[in-house]
Order: C-alpha cells, then structure tokens, then sequence
C-alpha cells in the first residue's frame, strides 16, 4: 500500500491506495478524465479499479473519501492489450504524487498477473502527455481525428481543441 502526506499541515492529509469496486468510483472524478458518461458507462463495469482514499476523513466504510481513480480494462480480443481507461485525480489533491503512486500500485497488479503491456490513449498535447511519459510510456502511434470522430462536444485544453489523440505504451 503506499501513502504520503501533503506538505501543507494545516489539514489532515494522509492517503491509502485500495482495490475498489468499479460501481463506487465517483462520477466526478471519472468525468474529469473523460467527459463522455456514455462511454465511461461502456467500459467501466469491465475495469479492475483502484483508489486513492483520503484516510483521515471519515466515510462510512471506514476506507476513507476517494480522493483518486485509475480504471485498467482487460484486453477485449486476442489483439488487444489492457489499456489504462480512466484516471483522475481531484483538484485540490493533484501535484502530490497521487497519480503516479496509483498508477505504480496498478502496475504492480498487472505484472503479479504476468501481464507485459499497459496501454493509455491521451491528447496530443498538455500535462497528461508529461505525466504518462515520466512514468515511462512510450508513444505508439497516433489516432488521428480521434476527438472529432468519438465526442459529440468538442474537447478543449488551454483554448486549443483537441482533436488527436496520442497511443502510448508501457512495457511492464
Ligand atoms: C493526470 C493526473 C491524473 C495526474 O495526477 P497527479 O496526482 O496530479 O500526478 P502526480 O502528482 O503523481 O504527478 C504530477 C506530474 O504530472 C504532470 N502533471 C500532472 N498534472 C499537471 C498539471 N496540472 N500541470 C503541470 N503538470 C502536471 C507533471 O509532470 C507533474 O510533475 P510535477 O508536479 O513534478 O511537475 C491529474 O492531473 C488529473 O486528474 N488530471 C485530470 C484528469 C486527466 O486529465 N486524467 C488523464 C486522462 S488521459
């Protein structure tokens, strides 16, 4: 399990990494990686998720407020690989190591599996692509259009729409 604490002492701030349940990932943090309900609704009952959890706020479980999603869908057919679906953190908690120790935790799940490769699809431009690439994803291909062709609303970042979307690949 990992945790940490943020820096700033004025609030409780330890943290735990969980399996959890896809149906109790929250609908919030699930949209910030992707604003498509529909097609969250499609892959996520298929995932093997984990969470974030804020372990000083109390919830009824006892487990401790989601602070952090990651949700890794089985490959589908013969071809394909797992491919990383989901993957948020909150606001207020992102920048403090929280996404990187969720997807290492995830990471360690797979290879204890004996998978060898996880796959991840972001835009072609932004932080996600900084984020994926120094914990050592390597880009694979590009799909463009992507943004276009998937999205009834058109994603933007910074102003400038996205409309690619980079395939990258880790091998575990
Ligand atoms: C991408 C995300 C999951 C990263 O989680 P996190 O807990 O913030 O990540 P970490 O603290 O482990 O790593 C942060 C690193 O990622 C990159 N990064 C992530 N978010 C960033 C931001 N808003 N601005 C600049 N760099 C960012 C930087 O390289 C950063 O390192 P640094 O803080 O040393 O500069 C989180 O920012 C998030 O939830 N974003 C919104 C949802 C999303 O876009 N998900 C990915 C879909 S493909």
């Amino acid at each position: 399990m990992s945790t940490s604490r943020l820096s700033d002492s004025s609030r409780p701030a330890a943290w735990h990494i969980t399996s959890m349940n896809p149906a109790e990932a929250p609908w919030p943090l699930l949209l910030l990686a992707d604003p498509s309900r529909e097609k969250v609704k499609r892959y996520l009952p298929r995932c093997v998720c984990y969470a974030a959890r804020q372990t000083a706020q109390f919830t009824p479980s006892g487990l401790g407020a989601l602070i952090g999603v990651c949700a890794l869908q089985p490959p589908q057919d013969e071809q394909a690989q797992w491919e990383l679906m989901n993957m948020a953190v909150s606001p207020a908690w992102q920048r403090n190591g929280i996404g990187s120790a969720l997807l290492h935790h995830a990471i360690r799940e797979l290879r204890k599996r004996g998978v060898q490769q996880l796959e991840v699809g972001t835009g072609s431009f932004g932080d996600q692509l900084l984020f994926y690439q120094r914990l050592g994803f390597r880009v694979s291909r590009i799909d463009h259009d992507f943004y276009l062709r998937n999205y009834t609303t058109p994603l933007w970042e910074r102003g400038v729409q996205l409309k690619d979307m980079i395939r990258l690949t880790l091998a575990l």
